[in-house]
């Protein structure tokens, strides 16, 4: 009997801080009119100077542990997809085992931008469906928002901060589980985002590293283009792998970076707007939080129910995109 990566809990976390399109109003030359018309956006959650990555990410673990009434000695390995880690190494991963008490599991972070949880549930599916793990804490955690300029209108009216964290557990014998995931990059499209400075090319208090971007880089438009024809493409290959029809998705639970993106992503799949999880207007573009937190609204909300199938598609810097569809 083939083994599957069930989701037995689940969890999230926010900032307590935050910033609204008013208080942007207040800082660059925007208006709350522009921000909801090109991105659906109301407001977004900011970590204070004492948060961070793994501060969001503990938070969201602790809670999707207790979801799932495991053990943190029970977890075999914990895998977070983030790019805003506290430090280039340790790594999120390693600091979350020590808070949580997972002192038996393996820990190591996934580096794919806004689609980090969706390469790390693959990973962890992939652990458990080959035997090598029973239990995973797959986490989704970024704090974008500390590489944001705040005074460039065109990128600090997009991005928040969070995290969001589910236990899989392998299981025989169920229908339940992820049934497929779709894994993509184009390196080609590295240029469209970028945080230059702080890697080992350009190193922070180098002299070859002046003038370099301290903040986050985006070609908005190119990005913007990519977007809308890759979301429906990871979705419709995911389909065709599964042997499924997207009227078979109860739920899709895309990464929230953009209404009209996510509009015509489900545009494609001709999916009605019910069947559609929209939460980017409380909180924007959160990277690799952003599918685990919607995730757990849906949850939460009465949306997503055991039994039903749910999609996930996101796509970010590298460029990378992907999607999972999972039977919850
Ligand atoms: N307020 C007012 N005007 C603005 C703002 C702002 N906040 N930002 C840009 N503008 C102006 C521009 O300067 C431009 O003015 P111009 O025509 O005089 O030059 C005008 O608005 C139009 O700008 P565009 O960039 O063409 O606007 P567009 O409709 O493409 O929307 C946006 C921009 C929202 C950034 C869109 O391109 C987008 O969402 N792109 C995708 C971004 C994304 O989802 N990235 C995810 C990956 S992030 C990661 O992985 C870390």
């Amino acid at each position: 009997m083939s083994i599957r990566a069930v989701v037995h809990g689940i969890g999230r976390f926010v900032p307590e801080k935050v910033l609204s399109n008013a208080d942007l109003e207040r800082m660059v030359d925007t208006t709350d009119e522009w921000i909801m018309q090109r991105t659906g956006i109301k407001e977004r959650r900011v970590c204070s100077d004492d948060e961070s990555a793994s501060t969001l990410a503990i938070a969201a673990a602790k809670e999707a542990l207790e979801d799932a009434k495991l053990a943190p000695l029970d977890v075999q390995v914990i895998i977070v997809g983030c790019v805003t880690g506290d430090y280039p190494f340790p790594s999120v991963s390693c600091l979350v085992q020590e808070a949580v008490g997972a002192k038996k599991a393996a820990a190591f972070d996934v580096g794919a931008a806004c689609a980090g949880f969706i390469y790390s549930l693959n990973v962890a599916t992939a652990m458990i469906e080959s035997g090598q793990v029973t239990n995973a804490l797959v986490i989704g955690a970024d704090a974008l928002t500390k590489f944001v300029d705040f005074t460039d209108r065109s990128t600090c009216v997009l991005f928040g901060d969070g995290a969001g964290a589910v236990v899989l557990r392998a299981e025989t014998g169920t229908d339940r589980g992820v049934i497929d995931t779709v894994l993509l990059a184009d390196g080609a499209g590295a240029k469209h985002i970028d945080l230059q400075l702080g890697g080992s090319k350009y190193p922070v208090g180098r002299p070859y590293s002046e003038g370099k971007r301290p903040h986050i880089f985006m070609a908005g438009s190119e990005v913007y283009r990519f977007a809308v024809t890759a979301m429906g493409d990871a979705c419709c290959r995911a389909l065709q792998e599964a042997g499924m029809e997207a009227s078979d998705i109860d739920l899709f639970v895309p990464h929230q970076a953009n209404l009209r993106i996510v509009q015509s992503a489900a545009d494609r799949l001709g999916l009605p707007p019910e069947k559609v999880f929209i939460n980017l207007e409380k909180y924007g573009n959160t990277s690799g939080a952003s599918i685990p937190i919607g995730l757990y609204e849906a949850v939460k909300a009465g949306r997503l129910k055991q039994g039903m199938v749910v999609m996930t598609v996101g796509f970010g810097a590298g460029l990378v995109w992907g999607a999972n569809l999972i039977r919850w």
